[in-house]
């Protein structure tokens, strides 16, 4: 098992900046996500961390080594894709140990390592088979089973979910979790799907265009993330945006929104108090508005514009003054379109935005950050 550094790496494809000078750590035993919208570098970044892509400039170590100028096959690391290439005309059994013959090892280590990497998988039945007679997950199963008999000090993975369907994609996402706490092996995980990221990351890198924009355990990137970026990406429905200025009301702080005034938590009054009469990005996340079905005083007046009953909880597309915002709701009773609702939001919730950067403005010290690293 290692750490993985990586100092100021950038890649660039003719005009194209695909990783922008990134710092990053990843400790020891750590499942990184890396997580991003298309294009956003982070195939490129795995892929420079595995030595399949030369950095343009920057360093990369893992375990304290510096492996900037080394090959692939001397960085100790291996490499699950979203094509899961197995070779379709060897077993399971050799697919999992092909790695190992071409190491040379003794033909009853590889046996003991296919096997002990196979019950890890839950695959130990399949041994015989070929791949064409494996489901989808089970073929991507064989895929991590051959990554891990290597005993890797690093394993990288580049969405390796993504051709599963949805059942299966979340029965294996819990395996993968599964997984890695029982080896424990470094992993830097990329993926699009920011479920998946907030479901396995220790940390999540959000990268955009290139850079890393936030990096945070995953209650944090998801309660205060650090720009309007991150906020709209994270989340479904990702955090709702409202324009608002902000009033001092006497002695207290308070948001104005349209002729509305939604009182801002005292505490927040030092950091705030250069922001009087400035306008802001209100953020506020679909669970943190309540609605009241009759415009109660103090309440902001909104028009439900849909309603859609999901099950557990209604989801309300609402519209408050100009701004359209999504809120869930208890799925009863069912809230009509066209009705009108009164909604609170909870202050402590509310998250403050630069309107110009889209960057959040910091608010005093802010709670420690939640879900620790084991
Ligand atoms: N071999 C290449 N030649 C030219 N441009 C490339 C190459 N590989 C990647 N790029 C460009 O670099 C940028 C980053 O690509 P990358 O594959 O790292 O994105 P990604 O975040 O993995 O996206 P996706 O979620 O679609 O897989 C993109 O603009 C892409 O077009
Ligand atoms: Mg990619």
């Amino acid at each position: 098992m290692a750490e993985i550094r990586l100092e100021r790496v950038r890649k660039t494809f003719g005009r194209v900046v695909a990783v922008k000078d990134v710092d990053l750590t990843i400790a020891d035993g750590e499942f990184l996500v890396l997580l991003g919208p298309s294009g956003c570098g982070k195939t490129t970044t795995l892929r420079c961390i595995a030595g399949l892509e030369r950095a343009d400039t920057g360093r990369i170590f893992i375990g304290g080594r510096n492996v900037t100028e080394l090959p692939p096959a001397r960085r100790g690391i291996a490499m699950v894709f979203q094509s899961y290439a197995v070779f379709p005309h060897m077993t399971v059994a050799q697919n999992i140990g092909f790695g190992l013959r071409m190491r040379h090892i003794a033909k009853r280590e590889i046996r003991a390592a296919v096997q002990e990497a196979a019950e890890l998988l839950q695959i130990d039945e399949l041994l015989d088979r070929y791949p064409a007679q494996l489901s989808g997950g089970q073929r991507q199963r064989v895929a991590v089973a051959r990554a891990i008999v290597m005993k890797p000090e690093v394993l990288l993975m580049d969405e390796p979910l993504s051709n599963l369907d949805a059942l299966l994609r979340l029965q294996m996402r819990a395996e993968l979790k599964r997984l890695h706490r029982e080896i424990g092996t470094t992993t830097v995980y990329v993926t699009h799907d920011q479920v998946e990221a907030l479901s396995l990351g220790d940390r999540i890198a959000v990268m955009r265009e290139g850079a890393v924009v936030q990096l945070d355990h995953p209650n944090t990137v998801y309660d205060r993330p650090a720009t309007t970026f991150v906020a709209g990406f994270i989340g479904t429905p990702p955090m709702n945006f409202l324009r608002a200025t902000v009033n001092a009301s006497g002695d207290d702080l308070a948001l104005a929104v349209g002729d509305f005034t939604v009182p801002l938590p005292p505490a927040w009054k030092p950091s705030l108090r250069t922001m009087v009469g400035k306008l802001v990005v209100v953020g506020i996340r679909a669970e943190n508005i309540g609605v009241h079905a009759d415009a109660t005083p103090g309440s902001l007046p909104a028009t439900v514009l849909v309603s859609e009953p999901l099950g557990a909880q209604q989801l309300l597309t609402v519209q408050v003054g100009k701004d359209v915002l999504k809120v869930t709701t208890a799925p009863e009773p069912l809230l009509q379109a066209g009705q009108t609702v009164g909604l609170t939001l909870i202050k402590e919730k509310l998250r403050l935005f630069d309107e110009e950067s889209g960057k959040a403005l910091s608010i005093g010290a802010g709670p420690p950050a939640q879900g620790e690293r084991r």
